[in-house]
């Protein structure tokens, strides 16, 4: 059955309580769960396959049912019309199809596979299902804002039940790239800029979609990607090359995919991007002595679409059968629609260029995967017209996808707490692209899901209202193009009401793969809106739509209440009506800093000090600094309100120095001085005054939620052991060094909260 239960305690688990929990027995369990077993079936089978066939079981091919889904989500590439899919698959040429159309798709190409080819292997079918199937969840960024891993858990588990009802076995998520540069589209896949809390998210989908037996037909396969460091690439353009030292590879960039690969995930998928040089797709040190070697990862590695072909376009393979050999060589099992395994594998292996038992072996780690997901058992398992519509967008998993829509918001500020806003009483008028209308609510990256059946803001206001004929709506704008009349159109409804919410940002199309931006801000036509809006005087709401986080400037920066709403998917209405009423005392934090100005960019909390910090306060000459601005956030990373009043004191420390061996408990008290209830993200951060190499002006080490009524105060109290300080040393190993550590506990990264500092002794 469907989980969708929470106890208290996993709804407040925050870093704490997780690493905790990595120390306990369930754990070592988990780990189990990472472990591929091979039957004794296998073998024997591989020693009958031809060379072609083994190339077969290696290559991955999007549907070509009727021009269908794939054909539009990717770029087009000459692929096989469905029957040639459906004889390629009865030939053995085909290890499975991505992003296919459901149930009956599945069925004809299963019935191929397993039933008429020479030697019935099933095929493996998988799909982007990144942030919900049918029911669409907010999109991961987003729902890194609740800064609750456990929540995520839970929304992909409730993603696989619905797609391993249609046929589905297999997942190429959770993204966990750490992405620190918003001009990039697509950090609105991932888990944001911090290691630790992208780590934290990173494991708990993997647990979600994968639960606890592959073999179950509620869950999927994981696939933990882009491996690696594409959310490093230069200037924040996508595809484009990363380099990277070796230190921040492992500090930075590395510990989510770990973090995912621990949880047990047991695919992996090739990043598109290099590394210093060498594109991760024919990197052998990354794809096999790291993830193999020194991580132990046990599964198989899929490249990107086309990964291993776009090595030519990068100057590192002369032709195909060059980016064959260096990609399989490098430890990248299945390749992925270019095709090039299948047509070069064979010969690779006739020639002597690769070695048979390596070709072996990559089929050997297939077969088994596919038999832990109980498809050499029955090949239907997961293909099921009934339980496809049996199990789509339930009421459980609508209320799901509304509880996570609203954690994700993001109230940003609240001057003259205009927000909640009352139900009764008051004309709104609700203006901007993003008022109404079937458009733009599930978000970027849905193979699935459908706008026409989630609910706009409108709707979900309307329904908030006392009295829905309270509420006018008025577009004003398009989304990059004025709109004719428009401003003038708002203008007069803002004049009419009490209160203006205004719906701008970006639309679904502006975040995800291939959508770098220059300038993170509200397009030029909406920001004149906004202007404009702002003119009338009336109170107004910023509610933001973004795959990112923005630089916002003018009236927008200026508004008296702003929400980062993001894509929040099906129930985006209800959930952002939630928040504007009052009925849920908004939670979220952000995960992505937003900078003051986009030639910030990369911007984030945990940057270096410099040799010539500006201290706080006036910008001075010869400081780190530009122009007018200083280097600081507008709302840093772990920013948000509540609509408590929340106070931070009584910072207390167990001892002055913490041993290597030891622990020192940190607390404060958290009290909520206000007349709502509200739930407090507490955030601890560190800083190493004096190290071997320069370390960051704060690091995340851990957060709790903390649920806190009206005058209620609560003791939040956090361990810290050197683990915690450990750093990646001159010699790229991990290393805590004696020394005086900062701490603080505190609402956000750039914020003071309460704090102390303690030394760290050998
Ligand atoms: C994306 C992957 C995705 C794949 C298959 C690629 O373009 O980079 O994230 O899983 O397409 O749709």
């Amino acid at each position: 059955m469907l989980d969708m239960r929470v106890s208290r305690r996993a709804a407040l688990m925050g870093a704490g309580a997780v690493a905790a929990w990595i120390a306990t027995p369930a754990r070592a369990l988990l780990h189990a769960a990472g472990r591929v077993t091979v039957p004794t079936f296998v073998d024997p089978l591989i020693r009958r396959m031809t060379l072609e066939e083994k190339a077969g079981q290696l290559s991955l091919m999007a549907s070509a049912w009727g021009g269908g889904i794939a054909a539009s989500l990717n770029p087009a590439s000459a692929g096989s019309n469905f029957q040639q899919q459906v004889e390629e698959a009865r030939q053995g040429q085909l290890t499975g199809v991505f992003n296919g159309n459901g149930a009956t798709m599945a069925r004809i190409l299963q019935t191929a596979a397993a039933r008429e080819s020479r030697l019935k292997i099933p095929l493996i079918f998988a799909a982007d299902i990144i942030h919900g199937h049918r029911t669409i969840f907010p999109v991961p960024l987003a729902e890194v804002a609740s800064f609750e891993p456990d929540l995520a858990r839970r929304t992909a588990a409730a993603a696989a039940f619905e797609a391993s009802g249609s046929g589905i076995d297999w997942t190429f998520s959770p993204m966990v790239d750490v992405a620190r540069d918003q001009r990039w589209g697509r950090g609105v896949e991932g888990g944001g800029e911090d290691p630790l809390l992208g780590s934290l998210f990173a494991a708990a989908r993997v647990r979600g979609f994968q639960g606890e037996d592959l073999k179950s037909t509620e869950h999927l396969l994981a696939c933990i990607k882009h491996f690696a460091a594409y959310g490093a690439a230069e200037s924040g353009l996508d595809y484009n090359v990363v380099d990277v030292s070796d230190r921040r590879l492992r500090e930075v960039y590395l510990p989510t995919y770990k973090a995912g690969f621990d949880a047990g995930a047991l695919s992996g998928m090739a990043s598109f991007n290099e590394i210093n040089g060498v594109p991760s797709t024919g990197n052998h040190w990354l794809q096999t002595d790291l993830l193999r070697g020194e991580w132990g990862f046990q599964g198989f590695v899929v490249s990107d679409y086309t990964g291993d072909e776009e090595m030519i376009a990068a100057g590192y393979a002369k032709d195909g059968r060059d980016a064959a050999r260096l990609a399989f060589l490098a430890g990248v099992d299945m390749s992925m629609q270019s095709g090039l395994y299948r047509k070069y594998l064979p010969d690779l292996v006739r020639s002597g260029a690769v070695p048979q038992a390596k070709l072996d072996q990559s089929v050997r780690r297939v077969l088994a995967l596919k038999a832990m997901l109980g498809l050499f058992d029955d090949p239907f398992r997961r293909i099921d017209e009934k339980r496809e519509a049996a199990r789509s967008m339930l009421p459980a998993t609508r209320a799901l996808a509304r509880e996570a829509g609203r954690k994700a918001i993001v109230m940003l500020k609240n001057e003259g707490d205009l927000l909640p806003l009352p139900r009764s009483g008051k004309r709104i008028a609700l203006i901007g692209p993003f008022a109404s209308g079937a458009h733009d609510l599930v978000g970027p990256w849905v193979v699935y899901g459908d706008d026409a059946k989630a609910i706009d803001l409108a709707t979900g206001i309307r329904s908030a209202l006392a009295n829905p004929a309270s509420l006018i709506v008025a577009p004003g704008s398009g989304v990059e193009q004025p709109l004719r009349g428009g401003i003038e159109q708002a203008v007069a409804a803002a004049r009419q009401a009490d209160v203006v919410i205004l719906a701008i940002g970006e639309d679904s199309g502006m975040s995800g793969e291939a959508q770098s931006r220059t300038e993170i801000i509200v397009p030029p036509p909406q920001q004149e809106l906004a202007e404009a809006v702002a003119s009338t005087g009336k109170p107004m709401v910023v509610v933001l739509k973004h795959g990112r986080a923005l630089a916002l400037e003018g009236a927008v920066a200026g508004a008296q209440a702003i929400l980062a709403t993001w894509f929040l998917g099906t129930e985006t209405g209800n959930a952002t009506a939630d928040v504007l009423f009052g009925a849920y005392s908004p939670s979220g934090r952000l995960p992505a800093s937003f900078p003051l100005r986009s030639g910030q960019e990369p911007y984030y909390y945990a940057h270096k000090p410099t040799g010539r910090p500006n201290p706080p306060g006036e910008l001075q000459p010869y400081k780190a600094h530009f122009r007018g601005i200083p280097n600081a956030a507008l709302y840093p990373f772990g920013h948000g309100l509540t609509y408590g009043k929340i106070e931070y004191s009584g910072f207390k420390q167990s001892a002055r120095a913490l041993p290597m061996t030891g622990a020192i408990e940190v607390s404060a008290t958290i009290s909520n001085r206000g007349s709502r209830a509200a739930e407090e993200v507490v955030q601890l951060y560190i800083h190493d005054r004096v190290a071997s190499v320069t370390r960051p002006v704060r690091e995340l080490k851990a957060f709790r939620k903390v649920a806190l009524a009206p005058g209620q105060s609560e003791v939040v109290r956090f361990t810290l052991r050197s683990n915690d300080l450990a750093f990646i040393g001159r010699d790229n190993r991990l290393r805590a060094e004696p020394g005086t550590f900062d701490v603080w506990i505190a609402p956000s990264a750039e914020s003071d909260g309460v704090r102390g500092s303690f030394d760290l002794t050998a």
